[in-house]
């Protein structure tokens, strides 16, 4: 293939591998709003295939030329199990579970980051524009500079920026600053996680900062402006709409009721089985309403969706202990004959099925302790086009900054969770209607195409700026 105008470089390619060995689309948001941007552009991209030593020549899927970045299983571990998600992830998500700081990781995650430096020069072409994605990426902007000063480089990062006092655990802290500095403009959700990143420069590398951008120098007295900005990410919320409206989804989603025994009341969770969630938060909260007999089984049932993730590391596999326990012991008390207190599923569902849930729910719990934006918040609110349902949102995500007419809550605070919830379950109509319907504008209004158009425009005036 000719070399392509631009490349996305992301940890994950755009495509699974299904039982037959074909490759179908991966079901996430980012990738149905990029394809579009994508195919137009002639675009290439760059990602692991998802398992560890497959090894995949190039190859071009729906419009998209698809670079596969080997990983072996020793990468896996130390890159992605490891520095990715045992020490990045729990650091940037306020420490909820402790860091592990190992040399051998950081070696292995600055390798596979020049590994997917490498492939995206190779395939950009003269004067491309290359957007790396997220936090296992973030020295590929530096690499990708050194080697390609013609190109325009992007970074967004999904998760939070942490607050400089816990940033400056990492002992590679430096480092992971200047990487992200080769860009020439980070993203972020929030602005706090943006000002964050800015204060890390100003005190790590005494750079100056000014509203919105960072003043890098080039060496020979001259400087380069950054820009650091938030652009909060949304979802592809007509997709969600049109599923709404569908007789079968609708359908679907009174079956549910009536298979949960049509319980006055459906409370609904949807997270990856992760401990920024507050999975265990909210179930206690749950617990505690029905010992003290504000609800009943009768009146409410918790439909808890965790999917798989990350189950190799210690840390995911102790909370999927700790979340089972604590399910099997409240419905050990409370369950009956007919209904059940908390219905657990540790599985995936496609987009179909969790849409008929999300219009099945009467309140959506999303309790996560830190989260970068949350998703599941907007998915929930797109789908009810009935403008009906309360979401209940902590105010430690992302989306909290944009969902003023949610409940919002702070998931430590388990009597003012208990009492959130006791107003979602008992909100009239009037009110759930109104609330909905402004969260609904925003959702429809600030969708995922309008998010990368926001960033690529941003992009583009960087190149501007920097040729003048
Ligand atoms: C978060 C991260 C993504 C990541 C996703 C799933 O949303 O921001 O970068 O892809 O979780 O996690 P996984 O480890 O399965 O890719």
């Amino acid at each position: 293939m000719n070399r392509a105008d631009l490349v996305v470089v992301a940890n994950r390619l755009p495509v699974d591998r299904d039982e037959d060995g074909g490759w179908r689309t991966s079901p996430g948001g980012l990738v149905a709003a990029l394809e579009p941007v994508m195919r137009r552009a002639d675009g290439a991209w760059v990602g692991w295939p998802g398992k560890p030593d497959m090894a995949v020549d190039p190859f071009d899927f729906d419009g998209v030329h698809l670079v596969p970045v080997t990983l072996s299983a020793q990468d896996v571990a130390e890159y992605y199990e490891g520095f990715s998600n045992d020490t990045i992830w729990p650091l940037y998500h306020d420490v909820i579970a402790a860091p592990r700081y190992r040399r051998e990781w950081w070696n292995t995650y600055v390798e596979v980051n020049r590994r997917f430096a490498d492939a995206a020069v190779d395939v950009a072409a003269e004067g491309a524009t290359i957007w790396v994605q997220d936090y296992q990426l973030q020295l590929v902007p530096k690499m990708v500079r050194e080697r390609r000063p013609d190109v325009t480089i992007g970074y967004f990062h999904h998760i939070p920026f942490p607050a400089y006092g816990l940033f400056s655990q990492l002992p590679w802290r430096k480092q992971v600053v200047e990487g992200l500095l080769g860009a020439d403009v980070i993203g972020f959700q929030r602005t706090a996680d943006a000002s964050n990143f800015a204060r890390a420069a100003r005190r790590q590398l005494r750079y100056q900062t000014r509203a919105g951008g960072i003043h890098v120098p080039n060496g020979d007295g001259t400087t380069r402006l950054v820009i650091a900005k938030s652009f909060p990410i949304s979802i592809d919320a007509s997709s969600y709409i049109e599923l709404a409206q569908r007789e079968d989804v609708q359908a679907r989603a009174r079956e549910i009721r009536a298979d949960l025994g049509n319980p006055e009341k459906i409370l609904l969770g949807v997270d990856r089985l992760d401990y920024t969630k507050g999975i265990r938060h909210r179930m206690k909260a749950f617990g505690e309403l029905l010992r003290d007999g504000r609800l009943s089984v009768e009146r409410a049932t918790l439909v808890q969706v965790a999917s798989p993730s990350r189950e190799r590391v210690d840390a995911y596999v102790q909370l999927r202990d700790e979340i089972e326990l604590m399910v099997g012991r409240i419905n050990g008390t409370y369950d009956t004959m007919e209904h059940t207190a908390i219905r657990y599923l540790h599985q995936a569902f496609p987009r179909e099925e969790m849409v008929a849930l999300y219009l099945a729910a009467d309140v959506m719990l999303v309790t996560s302790l830190r989260d970068g934006m949350n998703l599941v918040a907007k998915e929930y609110v797109a789908a009810r086009t009935d403008n009906r349902g309360v979401l209940l949102l902590s105010e430690f995500t992302g989306a909290a900054d944009e969902m003023g007419s949610a409940i919002q809550v702070n998931p430590h605070d388990i009597e003012g969770v208990k009492d959130a919830i006791m107003r979602a379950v008992d909100m009239a109509p009037s009110e759930q209607g109104r609330r909905m319907r402004s969260l609904r504008k925003r959702v429809q209004e600030h969708d995922v195409a309008r998010w990368s158009q926001d960033f690529l425009e941003a992009l583009a005036q960087a190149r501007k700026a920097n040729a003048s």
